[in-house]
């Protein structure tokens, strides 16, 4: 029975919706457990913008990194394209200032929703796999030059940055079924030359029982839809990861399905879905929760280390898919409010069960 201080980022458009479902369903888990977990919110993106001017003010930047854990919504809104000032710059700039070089993106098609897929449930269905996107390097944090007729974008990666996404990726390999699909561009790219290198290096000497294969990006954007249940962990770099994540989601059936862990070396970790701010259905009880409140439980074990916990939440968001209650994007009825309740309802339920058949 501990205290949590998680500062929630709620963000733009929908982020607000799913960073309260998520808290929802920790509080319970709270009242269950005997947990507090206390939530301080604190600006980012638009909304943070239109209160102070900057996308990620520095009280923002303290409580994060003051924070035991961070649980994010989403940033961005249309109404800023073209203006200097981009809600998405907070959400890069606190990734690196937190040093989250490691984004654990995870995706499981379970019997209950495989026919909920756009995709032939014979391929989706047993689908489980991790994406370790690498998240502080690459084109996203590289030099910009603009002027009138010709712009660049910078792609830069040291070998320590791909060692230290590595390392974790075979890691967690170590955990699931012993394999990584290391993804790049080596037949272009300098940094994918670079990544490959390392890659197999580190394989070599640290990782031996753990197979690699190495596989181009479009190749593997390919074959992730054809055959996704060959894949464990899929290693990449930022851009890849972040194409190729939204991508897998279509395996499931929603992007709103998909939870994420950025985490570094020590320090807090942040929690996000992740889908954008969705303004298309941004306040109007549409969004998917679950990709939140998945990333909450993701909080719990990575964290926190409070694995029953965040089982408990797993269980609940299963038991809800299973009796077949979706939102809107998986072609059901429930709104963002009845699904939150629907799983709450289901941790209850879980524990009474639990609770009855003890002695
Ligand atoms: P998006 O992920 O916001 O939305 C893509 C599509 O998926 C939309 O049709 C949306 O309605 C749907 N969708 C997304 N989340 C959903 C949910 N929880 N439930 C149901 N449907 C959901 O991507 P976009 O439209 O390309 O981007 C919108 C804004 O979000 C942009 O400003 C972008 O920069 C930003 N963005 C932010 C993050 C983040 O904060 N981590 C991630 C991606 C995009
Ligand atoms: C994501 C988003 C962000 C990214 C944007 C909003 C900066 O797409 O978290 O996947 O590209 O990393
Ligand atoms: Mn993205």
């Amino acid at each position: 029975k501990r205290n949590f201080n998680i500062v929630v980022l709620p963000g733009d458009g929908v982020g607000p919706e799913v960073t309260k479902a998520a808290q929802r369903v920790l509080t319970c888990l709270g009242d269950i457990y005997g947990h507090t977990f206390s939530f301080t919110e604190h600006l980012i993106g638009g909304a943070a913008i239109d209160a102070t001017g900057t996308p990620l003010p520095k009280e923002t930047e303290a409580a994060c990194v003051a924070a035991d854990a961070v649980l994010l919504g989403a940033v961005g809104d249309p109404k800023y394209d073209g203006k200097p000032v981009r809600p998405e710059q907070g959400l890069l700039t606190i990734r690196k200032s937190m040093g989250l070089f490691a984004n654990l993106r995870p995706l499981q098609v379970s019997p209950a929703l495989s026919h909920r897929s756009p995709l032939k449930r014979e391929i989706v269905e047993g689908t489980d796999l991790l994406v370790f996107r690498e998240l502080t390097g690459g084109v996203y944090f590289g030099e910009r030059t603009r002027t009138d007729t010709s712009a660049s974008d910078l792609c830069t990666y040291t070998v320590e940055e791909i060692e230290r996404v590595t390392r974790a990726a075979f890691k967690a390999a170590e955990q699931r079924r012993g394999k990584v699909t290391s993804v790049d561009k080596a037949n272009v790219m300098e940094t994918s030359r670079l990544w490959r290198e390392t890659v197999t290096r580190i394989h070599a000497e640290e990782f031996p029982n753990v197979t690699l294969e190495h596989a181009l990006v479009d190749s593997a954007a390919m074959h992730l839809i054809l055959r996704p249940r060959d894949y464990d962990v899929i290693l990449t770099e930022n851009m890849f990861g972040d194409i190729l994540s939204d991508e897998i989601s279509v395996l499931g059936g929603s992007i709103g399905l998909l939870p994420s862990a950025s985490l570094g070396s020590d320090g807090p970790g942040l929690f996000e879905p992740i889908h954008g701010s969705a303004p298309d259905i941004a306040g109007q009880d549409k969004a998917n929760p679950i990709g939140t409140i998945l990333s909450a439980a993701m909080m719990l074990r990575h964290s926190f280390q409070l694995e029953d916990e965040a089982d408990s939440i797993e269980a609940a968001v299963a038991a809800v898919q299973a009796s077949n209650q979706v939102t809107r994007d998986l072609g059901g009825e429930l709104g963002t409010e009845a699904a939150t309740r629907a799983i709450i309802d289901a941790i209850r339920a879980i524990h009474w069960a639990a609770a009855r058949h003890v002695p």
